[in-house]
């Protein structure tokens, strides 16, 4: 019988040396320790030992069961620091590591020209508004003296909402919501996005504008040149050489675009100037009578200039970009050259 109690002792360290979990060590207390369990089993069956052993073997028995009582305890509280060992083991934070660096935004190539263009036209006096880009065919093309038959109005030229309602084609109604609400002297540049049915290396559906106007006593064609002769040469150089081209609007009389010469080949003619050794930069004019009587003005005491250009196409000749869908793919490893 004693010899039961011993065996008894070797199997239950030997299992408790195994157990790893909170759960395994639990388990070897109920096996041994329980009430059903193998330890009690022997002390209840105390009976059938022989008289001259029970003393012994009651006190074999308590032994066996101190012991056990004290390894399990010892073993729950090793298993739980261990536990909390691995959390931290797992948790810890290396300070020495480098941070991880957040890469500061940038400005995107097209609203870079933006701001400087209208940086550069605030140093001539000129203010920034803006305008809706669902605009009234009335604001778009009729008071533009653009008529009615007139082939940009048609279905593939412009985005219809309505009848009478259109993605804007470009930023030119904004001179005319300007002139409605104010009297000369105006001097306004109208940056936004407008809206055209194409799509190819040198054309998206949306595209940025600036509309430039300026209404005041004695406003000649030499203040037109004059004030994009030195916009122009501030955006793309002092050296630039430019030429006024006749040309027509409906909004202007007399008109004119403006050139300037090839930036890329220098005047000799490569691709991007196809071959003409000049690039077309800006749209230009005074401002046509017709469009005056349609906002009240008085075009015997008024008159003035208006213009009008592309910002992705300046962006384009300014930093050699070849495809305008580049500006909008929002690649970072374009974007990040400017
Ligand atoms: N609105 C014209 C376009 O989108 C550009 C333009 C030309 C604007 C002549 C003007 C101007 O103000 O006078 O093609």
């Amino acid at each position: 019988m004693i010899s039961d109690i011993l065996q008894l002792e070797k199997s239950a360290l030997g299992e408790l040396a195994e157990a790893k979990t909170q759960e395994s060590i639990l388990a070897v207390r109920t096996k041994y320790l329980g009430r059903k369990g193998l330890l009690t089993g022997l002390l209840r069956n105390i009976a059938q030992v022989p008289a001259d052993e029970k003393p012994l073997f009651g006190k074999r028995c308590n032994e066996v069961k101190e012991l056990l009582e004290e390894k399990i305890e010892e073993a729950l509280k090793l298993q739980a620091q261990g536990k909390k060992e691995a959390i931290l083991a797992k948790e810890k934070i290396d300070v020495t590591l480098p941070g991880r660096s957040i890469p500061p935004g940038r400005v995107h190539p097209v609203i870079q020209i933006r701001r400087e263009i209208c940086e550069i036209f605030a140093t001539f006096g000129f203010s920034v508004v803006e305008g809706p880009e669902v605009e009234l065919d009335y604001y778009n093309f009729e008071a533009l003296n653009i008529p009615k038959d007139h082939p940009a109005r048609d279905m593939q030229d412009t985005f219809y909402i309505e009848d009478n309602m259109v993605l804007r084609t470009h930023t030119s109604p904004v001179q005319v919501r300007i002139m409605e609400k104010v009297r000369p002297p105006v001097r306004i540049l109208s940056p936004g996005r407008v809206y055209r049915p194409d799509s190819d290396v040198s054309h998206t559906p949306m595209f940025h504008q600036i509309e430039g106007l300026l209404v005041d006593r004695g406003i000649s064609f030499a203040d037109l040149k004059g004030i994009l002769t030195a916009f122009l040469k501030k955006v793309f150089g002092s050296d630039t050489i430019l030429r006024f081209r006749p040309s027509f609007f409906p909004f202007t009389e007399p008109s004119a675009e403006v050139d300037i010469r090839c930036v890329m080949c220098r005047g000799k003619g490569c691709r991007v100037c196809g071959q003409s050794g000049w690039l077309e930069i800006l749209g230009s004019g005074m401002v046509d009578p017709a469009v005056f009587k349609n906002v009240g003005y008085d075009a015997e005491i008024y008159s003035g200039f208006a213009f009008g250009l592309g910002l992705e196409r300046i962006a384009m000749l300014k930093y050699g970009i070849s495809d305008i869908r580049l500006l909008f793919e929002n690649d970072i490893r374009f974007l990040k050259q400017f």
